[in-house]
This record gives structure tokens, sequence and C-alpha cells, in this order.
């Protein structure tokens, strides 16, 4: 009989609150000062990528800074991280996007285990803002792990923290590269965004307000039972 998924596994940015938009914003002004203009199509592959990848990305769109010294380099990501921390200034909890507090709830009442993979740096900054940080049994972030999304150890590391095997656990994602690394995790990957960016989710929806606990379990247990 298939089982229940053990613990829940959630990225941040762009799926518990809408600071992805935040992200695109605060690179978009930095762009500007290295003569990069870049468009939403672009951000899509920025999307649960860390800082300084993100950043070598957008310096490869103009030949003529793709070359610059690891200072400066650190310079643009600070005034990146800068511009990001002034567009948050005033999150609150009702920037928490509709269905996500919900769908936490009744996760940790049915006794699934919860944790934040996310790429950030500003991780458990931004959860404290939403006054969600005990909802979660355990954060991985930036700092925690070597490789980043699309490898697997941001899921990886969490799972093993909460002590659930990888094919016990969900993923819930709106990065390309976030649903590749759940996936390489062995992981149930739940995707929230459009089919064209998320063909490879075990199963999406448009928006978080249709993320439904009992949906999310049918989905991994019929997936389940197919394997
Ligand atoms: C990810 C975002 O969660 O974190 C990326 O999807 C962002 O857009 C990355 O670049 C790193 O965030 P930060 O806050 O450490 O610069
Ligand atoms: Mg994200």
């Amino acid at each position: 009989m298939a089982q229940q998924p053990k613990a829940f596994i959630f990225d941040l940015d762009g799926v518990i609150t809408d600071t992805a938009e935040f992200h695109f914003l605060a690179w978009k002004q930095l762009a500007e000062e290295v003569g990069v203009i870049f468009d939403r199509k672009f951000n899509e592959q920025l999307k649960g990528v860390g800082r300084m990848d993100s950043l070598e990305r957008i310096l490869q769109l103009n030949p003529e800074r793709a070359v610059m010294p690891l200072a400066e380099k650190e310079r643009l990501a600070a005034q990146k991280n800068a511009n990001y921390l002034e567009l948050i200034a005033k999150t609150t909890p009702a920037d928490i996007l509709p269905g996500i507090e919900e769908l936490l709830r009744t996760a940790q009442e049915s006794g699934v285990k919860i944790a934040l993979g996310s790429a950030s740096k500003n991780a458990a900054f931004v959860l404290e803002k939403l006054e969600l940080t005990h909802y979660f049994d355990y954060i991985v972030d930036a700092a925690t792990v070597k490789n980043g999304k699309p490898h697997p150890e941001t899921f990886t590391t969490a799972a093993d923290a909460l002590g659930v095997a990888y094919s016990d656990c969900v993923g819930i994602e709106d990065a390309d590269a976030g649903v590749t690394a759940i996936k390489s995790a062995g992981m149930f990957a739940v995707g929230v965004g459009d089919a064209q960016h998320l063909p490879h989710a075990d199963y999406r929806v448009d928006s978080t307000d249709e993320l439904e606990f009992t949906d999310i379990i049918r989905r991994y247990e019929e997936h389940q039972a197919a394997d």
C-alpha cells in the first residue's frame, strides 16, 4: 500500500513569498550598472541559483564585463544584496503567498516534518519577517551546502537532518533548477508555475493557492503506486 510522505521540503523565494520578484528587480537594477539588460525570460534561469552564480550568468551577457577581478564581483554582489534588502524591508506576514500557511499548518498537524531548502543567504531572515519560523523542523540555506541547485544537496541535506528517506520526501519549488534538484534527489517534485518552465515536475500547479495538502498526498501516492 502506498504510504503518506514523511517530509515536505519547501523552497522559499517564489513559493512561500514573492521574493522571487524582488530578486529579479534587484538584479535588474544591478545589471543596468554593468551595462546589461535582461528580461523575465532570462530571469527564469536565475531562479533558485545562488548569488555569485547568478552574477556570473548576468556578466556573461556583456562580453566586455564577463572578466573582472574577484573584488569587483564581490562589490557587485553586495550591491545587489543591498538593493534586495531595501526591497524586502517592509515584508510582513501579509506577504505570505496564498495557501501557504494553511499548507504548513495541515502538514504539521498531519505529522509531516517540514524543512526549508533555500539557495538564499537571507532565508532565515525572511522566514522571521514572515513569522513562519516555528513551522520548520530544519532550515537549509546557502551557508549549509557546498553545491547549489540544480545539485540535489539542498534537498538531501534537509532529508538527512530530518532522518527521512529521500523517496518519502516531497519538494516544492518554483524554479527549473529547483525541480531538477528535487528529482535528482529521488524525491517527488511539486512545481509552482507554468508548464513551459516546469515540465519536469511530478505534479504542477499554476499558483500557490492551488496547493492543497490532500491533492499533494493523492498525487504522491499515485506516483508511488505507479513506480
Ligand atoms: C534563491 C533565489 O532562493 O536565492 C535566487 O531563487 C537568489 O533568485 C538566491 O539569487 C540567492 O539569494 P541571496 O538572498 O543569498 O542573494
Ligand atoms: Mg524559488
